[in-house]
């Protein structure tokens, strides 16, 4: 069996490594995997903190039954509903049946329908607090970060935040557990970024309270349901998703076209080339038919310039364009400069599109839109490096 890791002498790691899933939330690729993470606080008494996807450990149990020695578990307390986290509640509460769920009002809402176990519901307002013996809980509701009963719970004893989906990231833990144990920069950092813009990043405004509510909390860990636990370096975390959720980037470009036959990759290609003769380093292109939504939304979070460009598709923009812009919108991106182009063959529309989603959105466009007809020639060229200038520009203030 797998063991579990001490993080202290009375609290576990008890996570799943999942490297079989494809998509997670049958949506988002996971190429790296992703970890489920559940804890368990050992003291006069027993509470496990949240639990992890069915299936993706069959020595879940085993590894609990371990550790508690013949004794039951007290309290499940569920800081989210989703069902990477929740799918294994029936199976703990078979396991342990005087075992009480620990929720909140929108908590009970959820789980009515998807289990019941009326009986054992312990429901928790913000502030409430849960002493286990030594080990104080004190609960922090933080919904929408990122379901509506999502909350955090906080070890007065061992300054512990049981953060939920917050500060998570997918990559499955490849023996480091700990922050101190992995080469965060040059792996989790990007799937973390992906992470938080495909599934947290629509709720930036909530993150964002739900660190006025966490200012002034002394915390020595965080631990989330999904990536590392943070012990040596909590604030590298912290920035970064104050960073992300105010939405704040780097100075680099992404153009991301949709384009049937060349045209619009070409002068996508053309914008770019000009970017870098003006000193921009940081500059990404992607063919929105080839690269999946995840990592286009993941480097439009990344960088302040966002070029987005699409030939014709029956009188409106590339399908996969649309997919991408329509996405956009639901998230409410904001903070961006904006550039749009684009080429057709006959009547036009794929700009014009995109004008529309400009104005929906209303981010700030860098200078007006285009489009050519056909091939691209001289004059449309230049119209690119109008694009590529006036971005620059903004970059540089
Ligand atoms: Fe990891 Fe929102 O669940």
């Amino acid at each position: 069996m797998h063991n579990s890791v001490k993080i202290t002498d009375k609290v576990h790691w008890l996570g799943a490594n999942d490297r079989r899933t494809n998509l997670f939330e049958n949506m988002w690729p996971i190429p790296n995997g992703v970890s489920y993470n559940s804890y368990l606080i050992i003291d006069e008494k027993i509470a496990l903190v949240d639990t992890l996807e069915y299936g993706s450990s069959d020595d879940y149990i085993d590894k609990i039954e371990k550790l508690i020695d013949g004794r039951s578990i007290d309290y499940l307390i569920i800081n989210h509903m989703e069902p990477d986290h929740s799918g294994s509640i029936k199976m703990i509460v078979e396991k342990y049946p005087n075992i009480k769920l620990v929720g909140n009002l929108k908590t009970f809402k959820i789980i009515e329908s998807y289990f019941g176990y009326q009986d054992k519901w312990y429901q928790v307002e913000d502030g409430d607090e849960l002493d286990l013996g030594k080990h104080r809980l004190k609960f922090i509701m933080t919904p929408w970060v990122h379901w509506p009963e999502t909350m955090m719970t906080y070890d007065l004893e061992e300054k512990m935040l049981f953060s939920g989906d917050a500060f998570g990231s997918w990559g499955a833990l490849d023996g480091g557990i700990f922050d101190d144990e992995i080469e965060f920069e040059r792996y989790y950092e990007d799937e973390m970024r992906r992470y938080y813009s495909n599934i947290v990043g629509k709720y930036s405004n909530m993150v964002q309270k739900a660190f006025k509510k966490l200012d002034g909390v002394d915390i020595k860990y965080i631990c989330s349901t999904h990536g590392p636990i943070w012990r040596s370096d909590v604030n590298k975390v912290i920035f970064l998703y104050d960073k992300w959720s105010k939405l704040e980037a780097e100075d680099g470009v992404v153009i991301i076209y949709g384009s049937m036959y060349g045209n619009t990759a070409k002068m996508a290609d053309s914008i770019a080339r000009k970017l870098s003769e003006q000193g921009i380093k940081k500059i990404r292109i992607h063919d929105a038919s080839k690269t999946h939504l995840s990592y286009l939304i993941s480097d439009i979070w990344r960088y302040k310039g966002l070029i987005l460009g699409s030939c014709a598709y029956n009188s409106g923009m590339l399908p996969t364009m649309e997919n991408l812009t329509r996405t956009l919108e639901h998230m409410g991106l904001k903070k961006r400069f904006l550039g749009l182009f684009g080429s057709y063959s006959w009547n036009g529309g794929g700009v014009k599109s995109l004008f529309k989603f400009q104005e929906n959105i209303g981010l700030d466009l860098v200078c007006d839109p285009f489009d050519t007809k056909g091939i691209p020639d001289d004059e449309a060229f230049e119209r690119c490096n109008a694009i590529a200038l006036a971005m620059a520009e903004k970059l540089k203030v």
